[in-house]
């Protein structure tokens, strides 16, 4: 159901108020040719509300020909950013930039949040972004999930569909969203609540089992039957099963590029008002589905880049996948048990 302006704005006001937005800073909104209207209207309203000094950045539309679909995640490759210094320069002159165009995967963003630069993701549905508002709570529990994170070593994976997942960390930082750009440099994506790290190069071993109701993302399906990723090296090296393993591997395949099939981050979800059942409400355009990725106690692994975390992997293709009924473990203690969080 459709959500009044009111509404959004009044949360828009509350989220940036979370985000550490002060009168007088500079805030620039990015936009692009399929930019949800009402997200950018009533942002820009809220940040008029706070006192933001507001810019209005629209780029245009680049790789529609090459992607697969208009899926935002669907194809991550080089975004408009990467030819416009103009535009790249205001972005970095921000101290806040809301994207709703999504940036994502690009060396762009990375140069844009090493000036000191908050960005705020905002690209899902207006009632999704509603239902999910970031909170002090959400935030609590994804630093509360840190705890163990930073330190770990080692996440171990097992299901009783057959995963026996496992991988080193350290190499990476961690990813912790919640929703809220509150610091500098920080990127975040509304809604959001979730930890992940990409495993150590060359680590991840084992098998993961997608299991028939799991889903596959940018596909925005639900397994029809079993898919069994062999894991060596870092790399998915077999992909088995009926129907929904052809598609995925054909998918993959599609992209010609070894590097698709990389290991990328792993983590679980922490919020309990994202839900497993929402991506079968909505047409497949209509979200990027940060409920299927978000809920709470899902295991989420993906594939493909690791430019987010400061890596030189930018494959186009990347797969977010999250799995139910998942037991994970850092370094022996348990985050979550049959797809449960069990951490404090
Ligand atoms: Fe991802």
């Amino acid at each position: 159901m459709s959500i009044s302006n009111a509404d959004f704005v009044i949360a828009w006001k509350n989220v940036l108020e979370q985000c550490q937005l002060k009168p007088g800073e500079q805030v620039a909104i990015l936009t692009s040719d399929d930019s949800n209207m009402q997200i950018v209207e009533c942002a820009r309203i809220a940040t008029g509300l706070l006192g933001g000094v507001l810019t209005m950045i629209n780029l245009p539309a680049i790789n529609g020909d090459k992607a697969l679909s208009r899926d935002k995640s669907g194809y991550v490759g080089k975004t408009p950013l990467a030819f416009n210094t103009a535009a790249l320069a205001g972005l970095k002159a921000a101290d806040l930039v809301i994207d709703t165009m999504q940036l994502l995967f690009s060396h762009e963003q990375e140069e844009i949040l090493k000036t000191g630069t908050r960005m705020l993701l905002a690209v899902e549905p207006p009632e999704t972004m509603l239902r999910m508002i970031p909170s002090p709570e959400a935030k609590n529990k994804v630093i509360a999930a840190n705890k163990y994170m930073e330190p770990a070593k080692e996440m171990t994976v097992t299901s009783k569909a057959g995963t026996d997942f496992r991988c080193s960390l350290g190499q990476y930082p961690v990813l912790l969203q919640y929703g809220l750009a509150d610091e500098p440099g920080r990127w975040d994506h509304w809604p959001s609540c979730m930890i992940a790290r990409w495993p150590d190069e060359g680590s991840a071993e084992g098998v993961i089992v997608i299991d028939e109701g799991d889903i596959l993302l940018p596909f925005k399906r639900y397994a029809a039957d079993k898919v069994i990723l062999t894991i060596e090296k870092g790399f998915v090296t077999k992909i088995e099963g009926g129907w929904t393993a052809e598609y995925m591997k054909s998918f993959m395949d599609s992209f010609n590029d070894p590097d698709a099939y990389a290991m990328a981050h792993v983590g679980w979800g922490l919020e309990s008002r994202a839900s497993w059942t929402t991506l079968g409400l909505y047409d497949r355009e209509a979200a990027l589905s940060m409920d299927a990725r978000c809920f709470e106690g899902n295991f989420l692994f993906s594939t493909g880049p690791n430019t987010e975390a400061g890596g030189s992997r930018d494959t186009p293709c990347h797969m977010d996948i999250p799995l139910r009924g998942c037991s994970l473990s850092l370094d022996g203690v348990p985050m979550t048990k049959d797809g449960v969080v069990v951490h404090d």
